[in-house]
């Protein structure tokens, strides 16, 4: 393919294909779609930014995948890079290899960076489960974000800085998941996290993200009251906090609850939060088989799940969990059992668009 071939729009409009040229040569650059408006966040006038979680290893490794990255992606968050079990193997080591890959690689094309996560329970190191005192607890959370947010100040301008707060089937804002922060600092751990990353940058936008808030069902709106009640407690108490992200893991086999979700994103305008879709995909497991058919259902479900945010809030950013099906956190916990593979993201594994990429495509460009 040559120049020429490229979308003419974004070829003219600027920075990220031709930083894309001139990074990784002439060669192919495939993926060209229409959401690969080179004009990232500062200059995207009234667009939604989409952007996708990557994987430092692929990027470094798959050519055709860079390319899909830097055509498509206004902005990415490393997939596990940010996380306490790559950056801290030890208590007394920090390894920023791979996610300053992923920064230097963003800042090369011009796409911006967000950063997951700072106080989650989930990919911690084993050594953490030996943090033994309230006082160790704090110095190390405090440590870690200190550590963390300053040397991507400025790369990174916002972080999911608390991921998935609350357990399954809450009963309030105290049904704090039990991660070794929530178990040795108690409901302080979230003020903690979120006032020493407002601290360290206080340019940065703070996100508290959250999933399984949008379907009906009695679980799913205790997770919703319970999210609400946190958010609340929060602002009452003056924690800084900018914005709720909803992961938006969405699964075909459950119905999204229209009114509970649109209620709960008017109580979240009401408190002045901004909404951020961070990991967006649809798990297809129980789809059926037939490619074309999966591919139609999985963008209509995004399609009514964008719509029905979309009525009461414009979201800041539209991330998915990934870019292409070829690298997919899904079939890790939801293979499907005819033994085909998950289709839950824009691109396929070839890098070709899908109805889903379409669907984020005309969301993105909604005045
Ligand atoms: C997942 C990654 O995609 C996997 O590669 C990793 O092994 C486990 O974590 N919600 C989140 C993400 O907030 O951090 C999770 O990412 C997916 C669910």
């Amino acid at each position: 393919m040559s120049i020429e071939t490229h979308s003419r729009r974004g070829f003219l409009a600027g920075t990220a294909s031709a930083a894309a040229l001139t990074v990784f040569g002439t060669g192919q650059l495939s993926a060209m779609s229409a959401f690969a408006t080179p004009s990232k966040p500062s200059a995207e006038g009234n667009f939604i930014p989409y952007g996708a979680a990557v994987r430092s290893d692929a990027l470094a490794a798959d050519q055709s995948y860079r390319e899909a990255v830097i055509a498509d992606c206004q902005l990415v968050v490393p997939e596990s890079e940010l996380k306490w079990l790559e950056l801290r193997p030890t208590p007394d080591q920090y390894r920023f290899e791979k996610a300053d890959a992923i920064v230097d690689f963003a800042r090369q094309n011009g796409i911006q960076v967000r950063g997951h996560t700072l106080a989650w329970y989930g990919a911690l190191p084993k050594w953490t489960e030996q943090i033994a005192t309230h006082a160790d607890a704090e110095r190390e959370l405090i440590d870690h974000i200190e550590t963390v947010v300053s040397r991507y100040k400025g790369a990174i301008p916002s972080w999911d800085v608390i991921n998935e707060p609350l357990v399954d089937w809450p009963e309030s804002a105290a049904s704090l998941r039990p991660s070794i922060w929530a178990k040795r600092l108690g409901p302080d751990y979230l003020r903690i996290a979120l006032e020493t990353t407002a601290a360290v940058d206080s340019d940065a936008r703070l996100v508290l993200n959250e999933y399984d808030v949008e379907y009906a069902g009695e679980r799913f709106s205790a997770k919703r009251s319970a999210l609400l009640q946190l958010l609340r407690s929060l602002r009452d108490r003056n924690v800084p906090l900018h914005a709720v992200g909803l992961q938006a893991h969405l699964f075909a086999s459950r119905t999204i609850d229209r009114d509970g979700l649109q209620a709960l994103l008017t109580e979240i305008k009401a408190l002045d939060l901004d909404v951020w879709i961070t990991e967006l995909d649809v798990i297809d497991r129980d789809l059926p088989g037939e490619i074309h058919e999966r591919d139609k259902l999985v963008a209509d479900l995004a399609d009514q799940f964008l719509q029905t945010v979309y009525e009461v809030v414009r979201p800041k950013a539209v991330l998915t969990w990934g870019l292409s099906d070829r690298y997919t956190w899904v079939p890790i916990y939801f293979k499907r059992r005819d033994g085909m593979p998950n289709r839950p993201l824009p691109l396929d594994a070839e890098l070709r668009r899908k109805p889903l990429f379409d669907v984020i495509d005309e969301f993105r460009h909604k005045a």
